[in-house]
């Protein structure tokens, strides 16, 4: 019987009325140990009339299997598995052991948890009730936390259960909070009938109304003796010594027994049977642990009447320790399981207690590995520090430091992780050297610093053997051709590049690779050209996004982002880079996190966003110094200064794209496509500074025509027409224009027409003015780009016109994500696709396409592709 609780009794019935009316609904159960937890998940399964229930709990021991706290809360609902996408239910059935599958990347698991609770919470509504948290091995609760964040519009109500003060996957949650207080006076004396009243009251005070503690010690008050007057004791140490002090009186074969149960993960009856035989136990004592109330035996299992018995037995009992080779043996098949947190657990723990040094270094290094992929970057770093102090083997010392550069690389400071990596090559053999090169190649590509990234990648094309594999050839190119764009010598680097591209294309192995996803993504768009290789960023994205290989998104993400920037999908790149910075936040990346902020600064910046502007910007210059990724320093100072001369203010933005030429001068970036010097001239026009105006304009023709691209030969002409005489600025400006039209970029076609427009009209043309300050408006309609769209305006006004701003544009009334839905779902996904790739439950996809078609005023599928279609998505 249930005493009290009524407050919390109500949440739940309303959680569970919430997800029986078909919207997802959570809570969390926080409280002491025995303050009663349980019992209310026990009233919630009750009270769950009409729905299916999910049970699962944490379990305490050292040896944790991994996901087996996922797989005790998913068994029932595992008829479903082909109800859910088939990578996913492959990586679940993989994690959960039902068969032999490969790695995979961890969050696949998670993707895998939410698919399959949606798809069992289809045919009923579910309640899902997960007990003791702060056990639950690592790799459920990351599954179970990434599920949980994601519910929206499915009929699941979950209720989480956990220890006040301790470590759960809650903390990341961010689920409601009930805390759970004592038992009342009356309550308490209540549950303990045919107690003398003083003694309740004293009892009630000293346990200060936690249940299980009035349960334990109403059987022998006169323990009370013993607690200090009026304090209330250290319950869980109160209890254990209850629990442990019953187990005393228990005969030595049924101490033997119940340790051994204690021990066990799973209390399986027939398994503890034969343990015990091996230890010549009799596990028939066991009744007499049932008798004293410290297990209930069941058939086939015996279970323990409250954890912190088992726990109290286990930790008293001088558990032999588990031999190195079986935690090994775990490790290797938690890994195999990518239940990588687990399998680093087993690896470290192997490791410890080996007394052979270099197999202790060798297990290091496995937990290091297995905990990158974890994604514990700072434990990993550690455990590798310490192998590569006492790593004495050269191959070994190679390998740690392969690693050690890699996390480096990523996590920064990056170009420690190029240190690591440059010096470790040369011990490598060539293939490893090549792709050891390759990584400290792209560490130099966030530094920002293209002189080393050409030596490295240089190094890199030395040491490629003449039978050298397609991958190593493919990151040898790659990593070349980039890094001399990236110096200056634009054609030999697109020569290269577009040799790598060819590789990739002709290697499903290689476009297939999720390590290779960046260089993939990345070497097409640096070409900046409308053809080459962009199918294959598209295959990136969908290697990535259909493995649920959320590691390997953000980076996609965020260079399609950018990619978008360029050209006039802007609400859509907002879309794009929200869900980078996202993931790079859940997933613990950093340098990518870094590189979203600054993107979608520059995108927010031309919007005219400007608080959003600077707080991205803020946090994303915070990030850079933290990293040293330098390179997105120089967006995050380009978007400064955008944002300064959208909103007027010129000063301002020239000494923001002074900072940004100081920048690229002290990196010795020499790339045309990032010097601000069409920003910087305009400013100086608008300051009066003419003469400094033509000088930035005469350096930056030179560059760019050095690079002979149209996109900056286009940017180089507008400022020449900025400044030139009366006579001549038309036929600048219209060579300016011919330039834009083989680039897709509007916003700077926009921009020249804005500047041609003020010019034709300072020069009194008023009609071709207008024709050019129309263009101009319509485009930055368009992008949204509200600032320069009210300066056309204003300028199209003092020619006489006036336009009235346009009705905001239909997609401009989505959010990012119900615009993100709808793009996919208009370009013919089905629901279940969309829900897959962009690990959403299929309900939620359908109850935010809901919202798209009230704002849209539309009913079908069709209409939402005609309506996207004519806002240009
Ligand atoms: N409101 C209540 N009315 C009556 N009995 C209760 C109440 N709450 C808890 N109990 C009883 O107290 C004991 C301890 O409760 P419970 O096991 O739910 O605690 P818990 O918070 O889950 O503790 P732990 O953190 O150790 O798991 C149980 O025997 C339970 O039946
Ligand atoms: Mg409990």
């Amino acid at each position: 019987m249930l005493l009290g609780r009524d407050q919390e009794r109500h949440e739940i019935e309303q959680a569970l009325a919430q997800a029986r009316s078909g919207a997802s609904a959570a809570l969390a159960l926080v409280g002491e140990p025995g303050i009663g937890k349980t019992a209310l998940l026990d009233y919630a399964a009750e009270r769950a009339t009409g729905m299916r229930v999910l049970r699962a709990r944490g379990i305490p021991s050292e040896a944790q299997i991994p996901f087996g706290s996922l797989l005790e809360l998913l068994r029932p609902a595992l008829a479903m598995l082909d109800a859910i996408p088939e990578p996913q239910a492959v990586a679940l059935e993989g994690a959960l052991a039902l068969r032999r599958g490969t790695a995979q990347e961890r969050f696949a698991v998670g993707a895998a948890t939410l698919s399959l609770l949606a798809a069992y919470a289809e045919q009923a509504p579910l309640a899902v009730l997960v007990d003791d948290a702060q056990w639950l091995d690592v790799s459920s609760a990351q599954a179970l936390l990434f599920a949980f964040r994601r519910l929206v519009a499915d009929p699941i109500a979950v209720l989480v259960a956990v220890r006040e003060g301790e470590l759960s996957l809650l903390d990341g949650a961010d689920l409601p909070v009930l805390r759970l207080r004592g038992l009342t006076s009356d309550e308490a004396a209540q549950l303990m009938p045919g107690l003398a009243p003083e003694t309740a009251a004293l009892l009630h005070r000293a346990t200060a109304g936690n249940p299980l503690a009035l349960l334990e010690l109403a059987t022998d008050p006169g323990d009370l003796a013993l607690a200090p007057e009026g304090a209330p004791v250290l319950v869980s140490t109160r209890i254990s010594q209850a629990f442990l002090h019953r187990a005393g009186q228990l005969s030595p074969a049924a101490r033997q027994a119940l340790t051994l149960a204690a021990a066990s993960d799973t209390g399986d009856l027939p398994t503890l049977r034969r343990a015990a035989a091996a230890l010549g136990t009799d596990l028939d004592a066991l009744a007499g642990a049932e008798s004293a109330g410290l297990v209930t035996l069941l058939p086939g299992l015996v279970e323990f009447r409250h954890p912190l018995a088992r726990l109290a037995i286990y930790a008293d009992a001088d558990s032999s320790v588990p031999a190195a080779a079986a935690l090994e043996q775990a490790g290797a098949r938690a890994r195999q399981r990518s239940a990588y947190a687990d399998a680093a657990a087993a690896f470290e723990r192997a490791g410890r207690l080996t007394a052979d040094s270099g197999r202790r270094v060798r297990l290091l290094r496995a937990a290091g590995g297995a905990g990158w992929l974890a994604g514990l970057a700072d434990r990993a770093a550690l455990l590798l520090d310490e192998a590569r102090a006492a790593a004495a083997d050269p191959r070994e010392v190679v390998e740690i430091d392969q690693l050690r550069g890699h996390i480096a690389a990523r996590r920064g400071p990056v170009m420690r992780g190029h240190a690591i990596l440059t010096a470790a090559a040369g011990s490598a053999g060539p293939e490893q050297a090549v792709a050891m090169l390759a990584d400290a190649a792209g560490a130099c590509f966030y530094a920002g610093n293209p002189a080393e990234m050409l030596v490295v990648a240089e190094r890199a094309r030395s040491v490629l053997p003449a039978d050298a594999s397609p991958r190593a050839s493919f990151l040898a190119g790659i990593t070349a051709g980039m890094a001399r764009i990236l110096g200056g010598d634009a054609a030999a680097g697109a020569e290269d590049v577009h040799e790598a591209i060819k590789l990739a294309e002709a290697s499903a192995g290689l476009r297939e690779d999720l390590q290779l996803v960046p260089w993939l993504a990345l070497g097409p768009l640096f070409l900046r050209e409308t053809g080459a290789g962009r199918s294959l960023v598209e295959d990136a994205l969908r290697t990535a996004r259909d493995r649920a290989a959320v590691g390997a998104l953000p980076y996609v993400l965020n260079l399609i982002a950018r990619d978008q920037v360029a050209t006039d999908r802007w609400a859509v790149a907002e879309a794009t880079c929200l869900e980078a910075i996202d993931l790079a936040r859940e997933s613990g990346q950093q340098t990518e996190l870094a590189s979203g902020l600054a993107g979608l600064a520059f995108l927010q910046a031309r919007r005219g966003r400007e608080r959003e502007c600077r707080d991205l910007v803020a946090e994303a210059l915070r990030l850079c110094r933290e990293l040293g990724t330098r390179l997105y320093e120089i967006w995050a100072t380009a978007a400064l200064g955008d944002l300064e001369l959208g909103l007027g203010d010129a000063a301002s933005a020239a000494a923001r794209f002074e900072r940004q030429r100081q920048l690229l001068a002290e990196l010795g970036i020499t790339d045309a496509d990032l010097s601000p010097a069409a920003e910087l001239a305009e400013a100086y026009t608008r300051l009066g500074r003419d003469d400094d105006a033509r000088e930035v304009a005469a350096a930056f023709t030179a560059a760019a025509d050095a690079k002979g691209q149209p996109w900056p030969l286009a940017r180089a002409m507008r400022i020449r027409g900025l400044l030139a005489a009366d006579a001549d600025f038309p036929a600048l400006f219209d060579h300016a224009i011919r330039l834009h039209e083989q680039t897709l970029d509007a916003f700077e076609t926009a921009r020249t027409h804005l500047a041609y427009g003020e010019r034709l009209r300072r020069a009194r043309n008023r009609v071709l003015a207008r024709e050019q300050l129309r263009g101009a408006l319509d485009i930055f309609e368009h992008l949204g780009a509200d600032p320069w769209a009210d300066r056309a305006r204003a300028e199209l006004a003092a020619t006489g016109e006036t336009r009235r701003r346009r009705d905001p544009a239909t997609i401009d009334e989505l959010t990012p994500q119900e615009l993100q839905i709808a793009l996919a779902l208009a370009g013919g996904k089905t629901t279940k696709e969309t829900a897959a790739a962009l690990f959403l439950s299929p309900k939620t996809v359908e109850y935010h396409l809901r919202h798209v078609y009230q704002k849209l005023g539309i009913h079908s599928r069709e209409e939402l592709a005609r309506a996207l279609a004519t806002d240009g998505a």
